[in-house]
């Protein structure tokens, strides 16, 4: 039923409580519901995907909670929860999340990873895993904790945890990475060659 993303982003929560912010079809709470007992709250702000979302929970029996809600504004959160934001953009994920006290956090953006780490660890969180899944395209996902811990240039841009277990995977996404980079770089203003040759050279020393 699940995608291979919406599985890693299940296998990684760890709290009796998931807040699905932008559920859109609500797959990912009814698999955590029947599979694993987890008490979720799906959230989203456009009225047919919530309908959507009740739809699914009735044609596979299960009794969630939906909410028709812009990010998680008027919603205190439950202790021991975690909060899914997947699918969405990195300026969408910053503004859902800004303000909140967030215990575990986990969240998928197509684009802009390096922008994503960096801001949420500037909100006060640190990154407590990673995953990196290919399927049909890469995808990375990023559980955050709250607590402070610093990161290089580098490992904003890479990511700590995935350089530090590099698989298959991660190896073919540093080489599509370098390819994209090399492709485009005469395109960047002065600042952004200087980091990203110096990124292109991390990279050929990871590959
Ligand atoms: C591409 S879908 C992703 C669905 C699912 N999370 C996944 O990963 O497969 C993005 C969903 O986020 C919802 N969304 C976008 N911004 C939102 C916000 N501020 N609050 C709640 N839902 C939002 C959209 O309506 C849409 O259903």
């Amino acid at each position: 039923m699940l995608s291979k993303r919406l599985d890693t982003i299940a296998q990684m929560i760890d709290t009796s409580n998931v807040y699905d912010v932008g559920c859109d079809h609500a797959l990912l709470d009814i698999y955590l519901t029947k599979e694993k007992n987890i008490n979720c709250i799906a959230i989203d702000k456009s009225k047919d995907c919530v309908k959507k979302a009740i739809n699914n929970c009735s044609k596979y029996n299960v009794d969630i909670k939906v909410l028709c809600n812009d990010g998680l504004n008027n919603i205190d959160l439950l202790q021991d929860s975690t909060v899914v934001i997947s699918g969405m953009g990195t300026k969408n994920i910053i503004n859902i999340i800004k303000n909140k006290d967030i215990e575990t956090l986990i969240c998928q953006s197509n684009k802009n990873i390096y922008e994503l780490r960096k801001n949420i660890c500037n909100l006060g969180y640190y990154i407590k895993d990673e995953k990196i899944i290919f399927d049909d395209k890469y995808y990375i996902i990023m559980k955050f904790k709250k607590g402070k811990k610093e990161y290089s240039y580098k490992q904003y841009f890479l990511g700590p945890i995935l350089l530090n277990n590099k698989d298959d995977i991660y190896i073919n996404y540093l080489k599509r990475l370098k390819k994209i980079i090399e492709k485009d770089i005469d395109k960047y203003d002065y600042l952004k060659k200087e980091k990203y040759m110096y990124i292109l050279d991390e990279i050929k020393k990871e590959i």
